[in-house]
């Protein structure tokens, strides 16, 4: 990963151009890989994202990494509720900067892990906002999301909920939005998509270890095939702040 993120970066900078610095700063240094103009999507290493907002590797902001992520990529939307939109669906404008997992068949077991750190400069809505998305290919759907919502961080769950307050019997786990942004929180989760599917997910904040949200079902996860997804991605709405995050660490465990 590493040695490919670099090989990435000097394709965008010119590594050569630039005076004996750390492996770790060169890497930090920030590149533009899609400027928010237009609704870009590409591969680094196995992974594919898809920006329309801003996206660059590197994550240095006024000369200070606020993350403790090292292989990172910043991402920013802008607060125009009309500009930097997902243009394939204007009908419901949206915003979108994300990487995603290769596609798993059903029954096949994945287990993944990344780091984001989302600005506590970031608001929210009542509307839905991803930072994760358990993506189910048949339904062209989410089937279990992460969301930061009304000043909360919460689980939803459209197989055995609505994307409501409900996951299935249970309330879906929720906690205030400050005990997840402006602090680097590890993301694991494992499971298996299709009918006899199963979802085990888990996010610690990075330098203390403790839990800030988890979920954990057996059961439906969609009809078919499916991936794993994580950034940013929201409807727009008037008033909205801008977004700002930092991804990456992200390996198959
Ligand atoms: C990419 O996927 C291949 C095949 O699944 C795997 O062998 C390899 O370890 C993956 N590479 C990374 C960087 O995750
Ligand atoms: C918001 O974005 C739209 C579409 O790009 C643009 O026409 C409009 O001027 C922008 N508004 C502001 C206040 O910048
Ligand atoms: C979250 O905590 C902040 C600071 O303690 C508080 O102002 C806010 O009302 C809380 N938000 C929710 C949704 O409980
Ligand atoms: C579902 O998984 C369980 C445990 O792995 C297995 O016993 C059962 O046969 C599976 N059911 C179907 C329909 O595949
Ligand atoms: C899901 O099934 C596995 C294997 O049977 C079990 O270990 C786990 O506790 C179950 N999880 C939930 C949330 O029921």
């Amino acid at each position: 990963m590493w040695s490919l993120c670099l090989i990435f970066v000097a394709a965008f900078t010119g590594i050569n151009a630039v005076p004996a610095l750390s492996s770790e700063s060169v890497l930090q240094r920030r590149t533009t890989i899609s400027d928010g103009n237009a609704f870009n999507q590409g591969n680094i290493g196995n992974m594919t994202w898809q920006a329309s907002g801003v996206l660059e590797s590197g994550c240095i902001i006024g000369g200070v990494t606020l993350s403790t992520i090292s292989d990172c990529y910043h991402m920013f939307l802008t607060n125009n509720a009309s500009a930097e939109l997902d243009t394939n669906h204007l009908d419901s404008p949206r915003q979108r900067d994300e990487f995603h997992f290769p596609q798993l068949s059903a029954g096949i077991e994945f287990s993944y892990t990344w780091k984001q750190y989302l600005y506590s400069s970031t608001g929210t809505g009542t509307t839905w906002f991803h930072l994760m998305q358990v993506f189910g290919v048949v339904e062209d759907n989410p089937l279990v999301t992460l969301d930061a919502v009304s000043g909360a961080l919460r689980i939803k769950d459209y197989v055995r909920g609505t994307g409501g307050s409900l996951c299935g019997t249970i309330d879906c786990p929720t906690t205030n939005l400050t005990n997840y942004d402006g602090t680097t929180a590890t993301h694991t989760i494992s499971g298996m998509f299709g009918p006899n599917g199963s979802v085990s997910y888990e996010v610690r904040n990075t330098v203390t270890g403790d839990e800030i949200i988890s979920y954990a079902v057996n059961g439906s996860m969609g009809a078919g095939d499916g991936y794993v997804k994580f950034g940013m991605y929201r409807l727009t709405f008037d008033g909205m702040t801008t977004a700002n995050a930092a991804v990456g660490d992200w390996a198959t465990l």
